[in-house]
């Protein structure tokens, strides 16, 4: 079924409209280091201000446990966004408080509001359904809409993002719309060759999707902590580096059946092995069968694919038609473990086709080594959310907008 897009809610001049985005993004002392989520939240902000309608932004930051914690506070959002719009933000310092009433009674038409962290209150990840509705509830008093925007969360079975679209008339925003067209394409008769290049440090993030998208691609490339549970699942020592033991068994299955499959499983040739996990750390390059033999022995740990890998993953990716990138290649927060993410990620720019970045940490990822948006054709806001819905699994935010 179609998703119920902004359209649907009529005329929304004068009314109050409360929209759920995914604001979660990362701070350093108190400073948003990567601003993506909330620069692709702006159409949907924009379309409903110029409505004239009064806007009430709602988000999570983090993951508090449940009670207002100053580090999680999304009030260098609201500055950042009255920046962004040009124009004033009230901010409100609690969720369904006394201040959040005051702040959205001396909303006008055409003003933006936006409430504190709403993992604040309990009762947003609450486990029991009556107790989201709960929330549900008192966030929709006073509301007459619901627009759903937050695709980082569409995954999650939260107060705001699930029971709140069923309190209300609710539907899609713009950044979910873009987000599901995208993907769409990627699920639907995505032009092949179709290749996945998955990184990052665990396996178990990943199994999910690795065992859904094995019998549609053509390529699937592994790279960043987990390819070690792959190299041990094929013999190989891998030292100190990161392992999933519990997981080698799997990860076998997943080798046997790219093979029956004819799916091209291109695993690094060469690592980078360190002395230790740190910037400054001694390192070389060794092939991947070979990291117990690197000059730190047992204590070796592979920080990154070494550049015969990244020139063969390039050329995969360049090679393809549709390519989907979730997850770095090795720890590219540290110059001398950043090469093989730079290569995969300046491949991704020059594939002739579609190719799509996955999540909010790669896409931090990508801007940190100097990337612009617009280099790639799309980077998605959800880093989980995207891998379910390739996954094909159940998301409770985008059922509740008739998806
Ligand atoms: C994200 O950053 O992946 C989204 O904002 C969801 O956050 P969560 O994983 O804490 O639910
Ligand atoms: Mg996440």
């Amino acid at each position: 079924m179609a998703i119920r897009t902004l359209d649907t809610l009529g005329d929304l001049a004068g009314r109050t409209v409360l929209i759920r985005c995914d604001f979660n993004v990362p701070l350093q002392d108190g400073e948003i280091t990567d601003e993506g989520r909330i620069v692709a939240s702006l159409p949907t902000l924009r379309a409903l201000l110029e409505q004239g309608a009064r806007v009430v932004a709602i988000s999570h930051l983090g993951r508090p446990k449940g009670a207002p914690e100053a580090k999680y506070s999304l009030a260098p959002v609201a500055r950042r966004l009255e920046e962004l719009l040009g124009s004033p933000v009230a901010f409100a310092a609690d969720t369904v408080g006394e201040d959040a009433q005051r702040v959205r009674i001396a909303l006008q038409d055409g003003q933006l509001a936006l409430l504190e962290n709403l993992r604040f209150d309990p009762r947003e990840t609450s486990k029991d359904a009556a107790e989201r509705a709960a929330l549900a509830a008192e966030l929709a008093t006073g509301a007459d809409a619901f627009v759903s925007d937050g695709f980082g969360v569409v995954h999650r079975e939260q107060a705001s993002v699930f029971e709140l679209a069923q309190a209300l008339p609710s539907a899609a925003g713009l950044l979910v719309e873009r987000e599901l067209d995208v993907l769409s394409r990627l699920t639907e008769s995505p032009e092949r060759p179709y290749a996945v290049v998955l990184g990052g440090s665990k396996v178990s993030d990943k199994l999910g999707v690795i065992e859904h998208l094995l019998p549609r691609v053509d390529r699937l490339l592994i790279g960043g902590g987990m390819l070690f549970t792959f190299l041990a699942a094929q013999g190989h020592g891998v030292a100190a580096s990161l392992l999933e033991e519990e997981q080698l068994e799997r990860v076998r299955g997943y080798i046997a059946q790219a093979e029956e499959l004819g799916v091209e499983l291109l695993l690094p040739t060469d690592v980078v092995v360190a002395e230790s996990f740190a910037a400054d750390a001694a390192h070389e390059t060794v092939a991947s069968d070979a990291i117990e033999q690197s000059r730190f022995g047992a204590s070796g740990i592979g920080l990154d694919i070494g550049p015969d890998s990244a020139a063969a993953f390039a050329d995969a990716i360049r090679g393809a038609r549709t390519v989907f990138w979730n997850g770095p290649m090795g720890v590219f927060e540290m110059e001398a473990f950043a090469a093989g993410t730079k290569a995969v990620a300046q491949a991704l720019t020059e594939v002739d086709g579609l190719a799509v970045v996955g999540g909010g940490d790669s896409a931090a990822a990508v801007r940190q080594l100097g990337f612009a948006d617009d280099d790639f054709g799309h980077i998605s806001t959800g880093g989980g959310a995207s891998l379910e819905f390739l996954e094909g699994a159940r998301l409770p935010g985008l059922e509740a907008l008739g998806w």
